[in-house]
């Protein structure tokens, strides 16, 4: 995790959610272990537990809770890269091979499913039942999301609202969750609360902008993730629909057959079409616009260390390269 701030403000809470996470992956099924910990051990920026930590700090939380549930956020996050990678056949994550290129897709989507299963045991120790409510709703939003996403691939039609609605749900709805649990557990009023969830879905949104800019425009070194899937997909992301829009016929056109066919034969070309468009800009300057709603969405949060590391957070989130 990059922000000065943030990295000393919740360093201690970072390394026990870390602890927290090996000590949680235990299970006498050894295959469940070794892959669990393959993919946890790659590392990850661990964004959506620090926004737990923040919210609840900014809240005035002082108990023990989030912890867990920090690293409950964190296991259907994973749960989710399992089976994403399956879904999208990517063979590289957090700098190493995927689980799927490494123990094969049946094994993947199986662990993604312990995880997931894991969570919920472990979100029932905190014995809340909004708790439970806020995390049911958001992986069932997170799955409706990747199917309506699978629905969208190789369609040149899908416009800028349906791309919105889809990274809304699939990544956008755990960021909310992620800083609406840290306000329940601080007890914040349902205003505050309000507030900062409506912050999380704005900086997931941008967050997913810039890693669908990042899918064209990144250095495999620094993302640990290869350049070009959303392509080889055939997924209709923000920077191809704003060059269907703005491109000369025959850039739209090249696009639209590349959504339609996928595979990587088509890269460069689309490339050229997207920096000849300014489509990375287009899609920058609407995380920027995310970035900006999310901020003014935690306006009424009293001044404190967290509130100042949530807004830097929400900078990060759009100039991020990795
Ligand atoms: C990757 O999320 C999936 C998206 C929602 C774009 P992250 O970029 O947070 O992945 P890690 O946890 O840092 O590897
Ligand atoms: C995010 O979409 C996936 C999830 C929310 C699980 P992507 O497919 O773009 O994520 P990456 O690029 O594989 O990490
Ligand atoms: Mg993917
Ligand atoms: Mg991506």
């Amino acid at each position: 995790m990059q922000p000065e701030l943030l990295r000393n403000l919740i360093a201690a809470d970072m390394l026990a959610v870390d602890a927290m996470i090996r000590r949680r992956l235990e299970s006498d099924v050894v295959l469940v272990r070794q892959i669990a910990e393959y993919i946890i051990a790659g590392g990850g920026k661990r964004l959506r537990p620090a926004l737990v930590f923040l919210a609840a700090g900014a809240t005035g939380y002082r108990g023990e809770h989030h912890v867990e549930l920090a690293a409950v956020v964190e296991f259907i996050h994973t749960a989710t890269l399992l089976h994403d990678d399956v879904v999208d056949e990517s063979e590289l994550r957090r700098g190493r091979r995927t689980a799927n290129a490494e123990f094969g897709n049946a094994a993947s989507v199986l662990v993604g499913d312990f995880l997931y299963s894991r969570a919920f045991q472990m979100m029932v120790a905190v014995r809340s039942m909004r708790v439970m409510a806020v995390l049911a709703d958001a992986t069932n939003a997170i799955a409706e999301g990747e199917v309506l996403q699978l629905l969208n691939a190789h369609n040149f039609a899908v416009t800028e609202a349906a791309y919105l609605e889809v990274i809304r749900r699939k990544t956008a709805k755990l960021f909310e969750a992620a800083a609406q649990l840290g306000a329940i557990l601080g007890e914040a009023s349902a205003e505050l609360e309000r507030g900062l969830a409506r912050y999380g879905m704005h900086l997931g949104t941008a967050f997913q902008l810039i890693d669908d800019v990042l899918d064209y425009s990144g250095d495999a070194a620094h993302t640990g993730k290869n350049l070009g899937d959303d392509l080889k997909e055939g997924k209709p992301t923000l920077p191809l629909i704003h060059v269907m829009q703005r491109g000369s016929p025959e850039e739209a056109a090249l696009v639209r057959s590349a959504i339609e066919h996928g595979g990587r034969e088509d890269f460069r070309a689309v490339l050229d079409a997207i920096h000849s468009t300014g489509a990375l800009d287009y899609a920058r300057s609407k995380a920027k616009e995310e970035a900006r709603l999310a901020c003014e969405a935690i306006v009424a949060l009293p001044n404190s260390s967290f509130r100042d590391s949530l807004l830097e957070l929400s900078a990060f989130a759009v100039e991020r390269d990795y």
